[in-house]
């Protein structure tokens, strides 16, 4: 099975807070974190991209995992904001981390991908084709966003986290999993424009918004607040598990009210789910894997803890896994 051999995240300096969002467009911090509690998030600078963030973070996630670079043998990136549509992130970070002897590939589920990342990792790993891997989250919606769109552009944040893991017969590794899709709300998260259905080619017959993310904001809510509760629950259920003996809950950060809801379902205490929203908005696939980092730099997290990781977002797509550290 695997073991986490290390982890690693990065967040840009460029802080943003809801007062200077206030200044740009019609909102207000106190609308913002109430809705969501968000206070602020980070902003990449303009010579960042995504890999830079990712490589970044994953500079530090191996280096905690006492591997060296040539160890890694598969590098796994969930992102959907690539530093170009072609090629993938992943090869790009490969050489700057001098990751040699790695074969490098994305995975995009828009913010459920670090989930997905995982669960390949996992399989590549317990089919025994691969020892150690690389899983990385890393995005930059800031350069997606549509920054006159007061409904999105106070939401994400910019950042990336990464884990090393291995291959470890002692551990039990995945003890259940389950993850979905519906694409019938596919258009409720959407870059309109710049894919094969509309290409760039014909930039000038759609309008200007439609070059940068779109949502739904309330069918997704609608759509979290239902399954993602119930994921949690299948999750306990397949591993046969009670939802107390969870050490610690990961939940995409998007919005408190949804990490509230499932603690409210599972009546488990707030205080094992790890929460960093306040600081970092919704970064998208980086977010589950930041704040893993930041529960085990803070000692939180201890060997052969239960943690219950679950994704969700455009797709529509959703999952998680409940896994031994
Ligand atoms: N500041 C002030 N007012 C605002 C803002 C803002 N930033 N944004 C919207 N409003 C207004 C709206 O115009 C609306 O006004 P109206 O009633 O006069 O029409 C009012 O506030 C309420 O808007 P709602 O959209 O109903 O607000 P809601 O309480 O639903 O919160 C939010 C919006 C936070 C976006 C919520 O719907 C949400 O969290 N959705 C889920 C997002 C999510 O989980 N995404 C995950 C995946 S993301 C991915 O995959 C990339």
């Amino acid at each position: 099975m695997i073991k986490v051999l290390g982890t690693g995240s990065y967040l840009p300096e460029k802080i943003l807070s809801n007062h200077d969002l206030a200044v740009t467009v019609d909102t207000s911090d106190e609308w913002i974190y109430k809705r969501t509690g968000i206070k602020e998030r980070r902003i990449a600078s303009v010579d960042e991209a995504t890999s830079d963030l990712a490589v970044k973070a994953a500079e530090k996630a191996i280096k905690s995992s006492n591997l060296k670079a040539r160890d890694i043998e598969l590098i796994i990136v969930g992102t959907s904001t690539p530093d170009y549509t072609i090629p993938a992130a992943a090869p790009i970070i490969q050489k700057k981390l001098k990751c040699n002897n790695a074969f490098a590939f994305d995975v995009n589920s828009v913010c459920t991908s670090f989930t997905v990342a995982f669960l390949n990792a996992y399989s590549l790993i317990s089919s025994g084709f691969y020892k150690n891997c690389l899983v990385i989250g890393a995005d930059t919606y800031s350069r997606i966003l549509n920054w006159k769109d007061r409904s999105t552009c106070v939401l994400f944040g910019d950042g990336a986290g990464a884990i090393v893991v291995a291959a470890d017969k002692t551990k039990k590794g995945i003890l259940s999993y389950f993850y979905s899709a519906d694409g019938h709300g596919a258009e409720y998260i959407m870059i309109p424009v710049g894919g094969s259905k509309n290409p760039l080619a014909n930039v000038d017959k759609y309008p200007k918004e439609d070059l940068f993310f779109k949502m739904d904001g309330k069918k997704v809510y609608e759509f979290t607040i239902s399954k993602i509760p119930d994921t949690a629950e299948i999750l306990i259920d397949k591993a046969k598990l009670k939802a107390n003996d969870i050490d610690w809950v990961i939940l995409h950060q998007a919005n408190l009210r949804i990490i509230e809801a499932v603690s409210k379902r599972l009546k488990l205490s707030k205080d094992k789910f790890i929460v960093n929203i306040d600081k970092t908005g919704n970064t998208s696939s980086a977010s589950i894997p930041i704040a893993i980092d930041e529960a085990v730099n803070k000692n939180l997290i201890k060997p052969n803890d239960l943690i219950m990781m679950i994704g969700f977002g455009g797709g529509l797509s959703w999952g998680g896994v409940i896994f031994e550290w």
